[in-house]
């Protein structure tokens, strides 16, 4: 098939907070900057800022609680039938800060993506900012992974890298590699709906080739911040 007559890739978006990489996204394929529609943004936690943006942009925003739910099994037999109910193509966690179950990550294996405030394996789990600056390191960044049953620990696909600054705060460093997420995460939505990228065998195909590192972002996109 060309990639003029694909069809668009149909996207779930999991969020938890602001949303600010659903909106990039959002916006992306509303602009045809990518070929793929959201057909919902679904939310942990109710009233947040990002139900309401993508409510704005026209997208189906729906809250799956985690509070209300009795346990774990519960909460994620709700969100699987919520997401399946929309038939995505691939499910985007996008800030969604609640750790998914091996039997979830294993159900939605090589369709499911994570973006991470960290250059992966560097800093999984949380406080990524503070950790990096913790460490003295000169470089930071973002990367953007298909999600395994390993929190944080699934292949890296594409990286964004950004300078730690002398004097840097946790919330400096963060808006820095916050503006890189939004290239890189629809970036990586753009090769898949494209089908450069696939998932095969457990493995990472780029191009018909097996990705063995990930890709790394041209710097120049973050030169301005
Ligand atoms: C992003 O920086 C993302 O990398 C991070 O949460 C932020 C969400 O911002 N995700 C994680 O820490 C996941 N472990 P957003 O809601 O504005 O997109």
């Amino acid at each position: 098939m060309s990639a003029g007559s694909r069809a668009p890739l149909q996207l779930a978006i999991l969020i938890s907070g602001r949303g600010s990489n659903m909106a990039a996204i959002a916006r992306a394929c509303l602009d045809g900057r990518i070929n793929a529609r959201v057909n919902v943004v679904i939310s942990d936690r109710p009233g947040v800022a990002g139900l309401t943006t993508a409510s704005s942009l026209g997208i189906d925003a729906q809250t799956i609680s985690w509070q209300s739910a009795r346990d774990r099994e519960v909460f994620e037999r709700e969100l699987s039938v919520a997401i399946d109910a929309h038939h995505p193509d691939l499910i985007v966690l996008a800030g969604f800060m609640r750790i998914l179950s091996p039997r979830f990550a294993e159900r939605y294996a090589g369709r499911m993506l994570n973006i991470h405030p960290s250059l992966l394996p560097k800093y999984r789990g949380l406080h990524t900012h503070r950790r990096a600056l913790e460490a003295m390191d000169t470089e930071h960044g973002a990367s953007v992974h298909f999600v395994t049953a390993e929190l944080d620990g699934g292949p890296v696909v594409l990286q964004s890298t950004v300078p730690v600054r002398p004097g840097d705060t946790e919330s400096a460093l963060s808006a820095r590699v916050q503006a890189t997420e939004h290239v890189i995460y629809p970036r990586v939505i753009e090769l898949l709906a494209e089908g450069r990228l696939a998932w095969k065998e457990g493995r990472v195909w780029l191009d018909g080739k097996v990705l063995d590192a990930p890709l790394v972002e041209d710097p120049s996109v973050h030169a301005r911040n």
